[in-house]
């Protein structure tokens, strides 16, 4: 049995989940971050566990064929990214393997042709719209993995060029390095704005990070959401700020389209956008577990779910499964949360005697060089006819 501080030899055999390499030592699986699939290394123990132990590297004894050198001096220093030492393509192939090993173990036997081809981030590089910057003694930068200490930094290789050079002149912003924690971030108008993130009473807004990747996220959906055909009702559950909910309003407008979103700051700005372009959209400012056990939604009316990290709440998950429904397109940020979901309403149909299809599985990176992983699911609730096939 091994403890915390022992240093061992371990062969990586894959990636898993979190963005660590999964290895075996004697039958006890151990996890090792910022390794690569078929790496022989020395590792150390961190954390020892009944079922797992993590560890990090001490020594590569002998590398992957598929590593690259890492082009950002801080990674693995600074926690942001986590897969800088992988090319991008090999990236977006072990974050698709991860979410159809992920699905297949929570629901099983899912067909071959449901899984689409992955796509990936229109830009691998200077894509986020949003960081965080740490302040201390006036001294900033990014905390450093695991820790709360400063690593000063200046450019940051994932952030977008505008930031970049706000971060460097971030001195010259008056007052800005007297709090914490500063957000730089760009809005829909490519306007760059900073702002307090310790002080009170501030709403911390939803928007997708990767506006390159969001576009096609955006356009993905909308496509499959035409296809369906006319519907009477389209429900963007989880629906932030309309991201979805406008793009598909201006391709339906005849449909009514109702989002559904918790954060009043988001229902606003929603609102706003509605009233402006005249949309045949409203707003309901309801968490999504309340408002489904107070509507009832249609069969054939389409659904969305774009839930945070932490997935959806499960008595909304019992709700959908507990009709036919045509269509429903699940878009997640964290596949271990969306495999639950989908085993809950996959559950929850056969309780009611029917059948829950998964139509199709797609990844699109929205997080390149980082372990999330963002998928977007069809599935649909189907009666189940006496001759014992589903239609
Ligand atoms: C991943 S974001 C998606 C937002 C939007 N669809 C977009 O693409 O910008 C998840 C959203 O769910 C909201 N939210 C979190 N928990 C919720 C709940 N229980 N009911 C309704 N909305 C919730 C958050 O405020 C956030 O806006």
């Amino acid at each position: 049995m091994f403890k915390v501080g022992d240093q061992f030899q371990v062969t990586i055999e894959k990636m898993a989940n979190r963005g660590k390499g999964l290895g075996r030592v004697n039958d006890q699986v151990v996890f090792v971050p910022y390794s690569a699939p078929n790496d022989v290394l020395t590792v150390k123990a961190t954390k020892v566990n009944k079922n797992f132990i993590e560890a990090d590297i001490v020594d590569i004894v002998t590398p992957s064929n598929l590593r690259v050198a890492a082009p950002c001096p801080h990674f693995t220093e600074c926690g942001g990214c986590h897969f800088q030492h992988l090319a991008y393509s090999t990236q977006v192939e072990i974050k698709d393997q991860l979410v159809k090993e992920t699905l297949q173990r929570a629901i099983g036997n899912i067909s071959e042709t449901a899984f689409l081809p992955p796509i990936a981030s229109p830009q691998e590089w200077n894509y986020r719209n949003r960081i965080q910057i740490h302040v201390n003694k006036n001294e900033y930068g990014f905390v450093k993995r695991n820790s709360h200490t400063l690593i000063p930094i200046e450019n940051c290789k994932i952030a977008e060029p505008a930031l970049n050079k706000a971060l460097a002149n971030i001195k010259s912003i008056p007052d800005l390095l007297k709090n914490e924690k500063v957000e730089l971030l760009i809005d829909k108008n490519l306007q760059v704005h900073q702002r307090d993130l310790n002080s009170q009473g501030q709403p911390v807004l939803f928007s997708q990070v990767n506006r390159f990747a969001n576009k096609l996220l955006v356009d993905l959906v909308v496509d499959k959401v035409v296809a369906y055909g006319p519907k009477a009702k389209i429900y963007d559950l989880y629906s932030g700020d309309g991201n979805f909910l406008v793009a598909i309003s201006k391709s339906l407008p005849k449909t009514e389209l109702i989002g559904v979103e918790l954060n009043s700051g988001l229902v606003k700005l929603g609102r706003a956008e509605i009233a402006q372009q005249k949309l045949n959209a409203c707003y309901v400012h309801s968490s999504v577990e309340d408002y489904l056990e107070t509507v009832s939604i249609n069969p054939e009316d389409t659904v969305l779910l774009d839930p945070p990290r932490t997935g959806c709440d499960a008595k909304a998950m019992m709700v959908l499964g507990s009709r036919p429904r045509n269509k429903i397109i699940y878009i997640s940020c964290e596949p271990t949360t969306l495999a639950r979901d989908l085993r809950l309403v996959k559950d929850s149909a056969q309780k009611w005697g029917l059948s829950f299809r998964l139509d199709s599985v797609q990844t699109l990176d929205m997080f390149p060089q980082t372990e999330h992983i963002e998928t977007v699911v069809e599935f649909s609730i189907d009666k189940i006819d006496t001759s014992g096939t589903t239609h």
